[in-house]
Formats: C-alpha cells, sequence, structure tokens
C-alpha cells in the first residue's frame, strides 16, 4: 500500500494541476464532476488523509463528524463559508483556502456587471438574440454612465480595493466604502471611509459587495438597507448570495427604487431565486467569478501548495482553521 497522503479532488480542477498534484499524492479525483452527496463526503472523511473541496460543497458538522481521516480540508476558492470551522476545530482537521489569486478576477466581474447593468447590455442582447431589434434610435436602452458616479464598496478588503482601483482608475467613478479601513491605499483612492452601512448605502449610486458570506453577513442587504439605497441606483454581487435577500431585492427593482442589479451569486446555488428570473432590469451571472483560465490554474496551484506544507509537517501557507 502506498505511503503517499490520500488526496479526495471533488470536482475537476485544471488539468496541469490535477497532474502536479497526482506527481506528489495518492489522488482520486471525481472523474463526473458532479457534486457528491452528503453521504459520499463524510464517507470520504473517513477514507482520505486531504479533502479538497469546493464551494459546490457543504462540509457541515454532519460530514465532518464523519472525519476519522482527513487532517486537512483544502479548499479551492476563497470563501469557505461552506465549511464548519468550529467543527472542523473540534475534530483536530486544520482548513486552508486560495487568498490573493483572484482577486483581479473577480474584481473583474464586478465591473463586468455594473457596465452591463447600467448600460442594460443583456436586455439588448436578449432583445436582439429573440430578432425583436428594430435598429438604432436615440431612445432605445437607455442605461447611465458611470464617470463622475459614487460607488459604494461594502467591504474593503483584497477585492473590494481592486474593484474600486478599476472603477477610479478606468472609468473616473468617485469610491465611498465601509465595513474595513481606513487604509493607505483607499487614502490613495480618495476613497471616503462611511462610518456606517446606511451612510454609504444612501450615498452610492452603485452599491457592491466584497464580504465574507455566513451568519454574520446573512440577510445584509435586506429591505430595510435596499430601501436606504438612492431612488435610480445600482447593487452588484460577487460575494455571497446569503448576504442579500432576494425577495425584497425582487421588489425594490420590480418597483424601480433600484435601477437595476448584477449578480454572480445565490444563497442556495445553482437555484437562481425564480422572482429575479422575470425581471429585465437585473443581470444573473453563474458564478463566474473567478472563472479565467489562470485564476483557476493558480487556485490548483495554491491549493496544491497547502496540501504539500501539510505534508512536510510545516505550517500552511493560508490556514483559515
Ligand atoms: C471563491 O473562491 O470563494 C469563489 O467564490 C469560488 O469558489
Amino acid at each position: 500500500m502506498s505511503d503517499r497522503l490520500r488526496v479526495l479532488v471533488t470536482r475537476r480542477w485544471p488539468e496541469a494541476v490535477e497532474r502536479a498534484l497526482a506527481e506528489q499524492f495518492d489522488v482520486t479525483l471525481n472523474e463526473t464532476d458532479e457534486p457528491l452527496s452528503q453521504a459520499q463526503l463524510a464517507d470520504a472523511m473517513a477514507e482520505f488523509d486531504v479533502l479538497a473541496p469546493t464551494v459546490s460543497d457543504r462540509i457541515d458538522a454532519d460530514v465532518i463528524a464523519g472525519g476519522e481521516r482527513v487532517k486537512l480540508i483544502a479548499n479551492y476558492g476563497v470563501g469557505f463559508d461552506h465549511i464548519d470551522l468550529s467543527a472542523a476545530k473540534t475534530k483536530g482537521i486544520a482548513v486552508s483556502n486560495t487568498p490573493g489569486v483572484l482577486t483581479d478576477a473577480t474584481a473583474d466581474l464586478a465591473l463586468t456587471l455594473m457596465l452591463m447593468a447600467a448600460r442594460r447590455a443583456g436586455e439588448g442582447e436578449r432583445e436582439l438574440r429573440s430578432g425583436k431589434w428594430t435598429g438604432w434610435r436615440p431612445t432605445h436602452l437607455i442605461g447611465s454612465a458611470l464617470k463622475g458616479k459614487v460607488l459604494g464598496i461594502v467591504g474593503m478588503g483584497r477585492i473590494g480595493m481592486a474593484t474600486a482601483e478599476r472603477a477610479k482608475h478606468g472609468f473616473g467613478m468617485k469610491i465611498a466604502y465601509f465595513a474595513r479601513g481606513p487604509k493607505d491605499e483607499a487614502k490613495a483612492l480618495d476613497a471616503e471611509f462611511c462610518p456606517d452601512l446606511e451612510t454609504l448605502l444612501a450615498k452610492s449610486d452603485f452599491v457592491s459587495l466584497h464580504i465574507p458570506g455566513g451568519a454574520a453577513t446573512s440577510n445584509m442587504i435586506d429591505a430595510q438597507a435596499l430601501a436606504a439605497m438612492k431612488c435610480g441606483s445600482y447593487l452588484i454581487n460577487t460575494a455571497r448570495g446569503g448576504v442579500v435577500d432576494h425577495d425584497a431585492l425582487a421588489d425594490a427593482l420590480k418597483s424601480g427604487h433600484l435601477a437595476g442589479a448584477g449578480l454572480d451569486v445565490y444563497p442556495e446555488e445553482p437555484q437562481v431565486p425564480e422572482a429575479l428570473l422575470e425581471l429585465e432590469n437585473v443581470v444573473l451571472l453563474p458564478h463566474l467569478g473567478s472563472a479565467n483560465a489562470e485564476t483557476r490554474e493558480a487556485m490548483g496551484l495554491r491549493a496544491m501548495a497547502n496540501i504539500e506544507a501539510f505534508a512536510r509537517g510545516g505550517d500552511l501557507p493560508d490556514r483559515v482553521a
């Protein structure tokens, strides 16, 4: 029997990283690339030394309870609200993530959503593909400019900052932020720190969410928060779906209080809240924040670096629990 660490990779990774991982460890891939069931995940905890899950796996207390063998959960991704950290800690299981490497890709997507929502790009594409476009006219699908508008960043961490930089330097927006800082980098952007969420919401033409998911931020953007947003403003979410009350968001979009929204994440993926699907003024993307080839490879290498450190008995570079 091999004395190499047994590693279960729950979803397919970029091939080059899978190959590199298999050179060092006894790797089992989930060839179907379908999400494993909760029972399969729990069984895996007793069979493997390392579990390498993604955001599509729910590593809850019941799964972790089966963890007789697993000593490391090396998440492929930066967010870890799908992993019960306190249950892992109780079992003596370390948890790592992949910070930093998906900052640019996610910030790019936040700007993509802002532009798509502000310029009604989704509506336009649907109209054209359905054969309903009747030609150019001065009043057709009029959107909003970004230049000179206030972008309110909720969560000025790495991704919030990268989004703010793009908005400021690329599109001439003004930046306000809440939830972390103030930092020197934020000062360099002339970014205005807001002491509370309401202040930020009331002054922003666009609000972009960059906070972690989980109990502390669940439904943070609820009906009251949406009502506090400026009339005619836009909400962008590339963070986690649970941060937003989607029924309240659908109401705010229907009433016209919000001009639009751009979403990449949902509370129960891959389900998308029904009320949003029928609205024209919301852009809906399927959790694409980190989806470019360079980033997905870098995420794999970063997860692998944590597994290697664990195998050597060293400190994990990206330990979160
Ligand atoms: C992340 O890394 O958290 C992204 O949402 C994809 O998992």
